[in-house]
């Protein structure tokens, strides 16, 4: 079989972004995983127009938008690292989520939250579930919230916590189960 093709989706452009280290940290456990080609999307190096119309409706199509597009059709499965930003998720990530919408159609998708505080982006975790049901997309039941990322993770998006190890691994094996399956 050919392998898995994830993307990883970084809703940070927040410039001294944490969020950088745990997508750092996720893509080097993809890497690790067999079976298993990755790829991050920065959403800072794309740069997206707010979105005045989805994909397909609108001319000139935005270059980076159309590349997106097809890079989340052709996905086995998507992986959203997202900080939350007053309870909910930051709009460079919404703008660039609403670009699309047949794209997404039964592609499993893992969330990733992230906080500075103690409860990890649990209200960002909420509201992307909600989105990601109406985009058609099928939400792993296994998620991952960072909590005190700065304390949790290092730059180098080593993790200074060894259960991050395990939690994000778990995540992954879920991810590569039912993509294996939606293959099949
Ligand atoms: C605009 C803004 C709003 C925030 N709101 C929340 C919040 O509602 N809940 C929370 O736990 N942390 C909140 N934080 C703190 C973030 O969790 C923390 O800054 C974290 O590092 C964000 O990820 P980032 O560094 O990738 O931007 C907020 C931060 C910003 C910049």
């Amino acid at each position: 079989m050919t392998p898995l093709n994830v993307l990883v989706i970084l809703g940070s452009v927040r410039r001294g972004r944490m969020s950088e280290r745990v997508a750092t940290f996720v893509m080097s456990r993809l890497a690790a995983t067999d079976g298993v080609t990755a790829e991050l999307i920065d959403l800072r190096d794309l740069d997206l127009p707010i979105m005045e119309e989805r994909l397909g409706r609108i001319e000139p199509t935005p270059a980076h938008a159309a590349d997106l597009g097809a890079k989340i059709e052709q996905a086995d499965g998507l992986i959203i690292v997202s900080p939350e930003y007053n309870h909910g998720y930051p709009g460079v990530l919404k703008n660039a989520l609403d670009y699309f919408y047949a794209q997404y159609k039964r592609t499993p998708v893992g969330l990733v939250t992230v906080s500075n505080g103690g409860h990890g982006g649990v209200n960002c975790w909420a509201q992307l579930v909600t989105v990601f049901v109406q985009l058609g997309a099928i939400v792993l039941p296994s998620s991952v919230a960072v909590s005190n990322v700065e304390r949790s993770f290092a730059e180098d998006g080593t993790p200074l916590e060894s259960s991050y190890i395990t939690r994000i691994d778990g995540m992954i094996a879920e991810l590569v189960w039912l993509a294996s399956k939606l293959r099949a």
